[in-house]
């Protein structure tokens, strides 16, 4: 079963937008096997972020992403990195059609609420930055069986 990280970032938690988040992404069937709040380091936010370094907004990103704590957290579902990707919306608020997260909460390409995993590939690199093996669990839920077919 696929996972991805998921952060939610310094303003929506200072927005008190939280729990809506959350919400959203359990409603949509994900299951959540790690969650913590955290203090992201500039060395952290760096890795993170590795991919854009060297572009014009990566101070400005590490600087946003470090500026307030975050909650980071891992969902498991069938097809999660897209799930949470499709959920959230794209990455400028402004262009995020209604019904999204960023589409429904916000305005700006850089308070944008949230971070999900690109990639299966991206996934597992930052679930294990943000996560020990320890932190990410395995269970069960009943209510799987109404949520996934494993029909594809
Ligand atoms: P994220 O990684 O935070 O989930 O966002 P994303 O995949 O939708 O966007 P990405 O391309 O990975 O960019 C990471 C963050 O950098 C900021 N950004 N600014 N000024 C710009 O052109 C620009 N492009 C990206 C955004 O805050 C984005 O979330
Ligand atoms: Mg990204």
């Amino acid at each position: 079963m696929q996972r991805t990280l998921v952060l939610i970032k310094p303003d929506a938690l200072q927005r008190g937008l939280s729990g809506e988040i959350i919400s959203r992404l359990e409603r949509r069937g994900l299951k959540i096997v790690a969650l913590k709040m955290m203090q992201v380091d500039e060395v952290l936010a760096r890795r993170h972020y590795a991919v854009h370094n060297g572009k014009s907004f990566f101070d400005e990103l590490v600087g946003f992403i470090t500026s307030s704590p975050l909650i980071a957290m891992v969902f498991e579902g069938e097809g999660a990195v897209s799930a949470v990707r499709s959920t959230m919306g794209s990455t400028n608020c402004l262009e995020s059609i209604p019904g999204t997260i960023r589409g429904d909460l916000g305005l700006d390409i850089e308070h944008n609420l949230v971070h999900g995993s690109d990639s299966e590939e991206s996934a597992a690199k930052e679930v294990s930055l943000f996560f020990t093996e320890k932190e990410l669990f395995s269970y069960p839920r009943d209510i799987d069986a109404w949520i996934t077919s494993h029909r594809r």
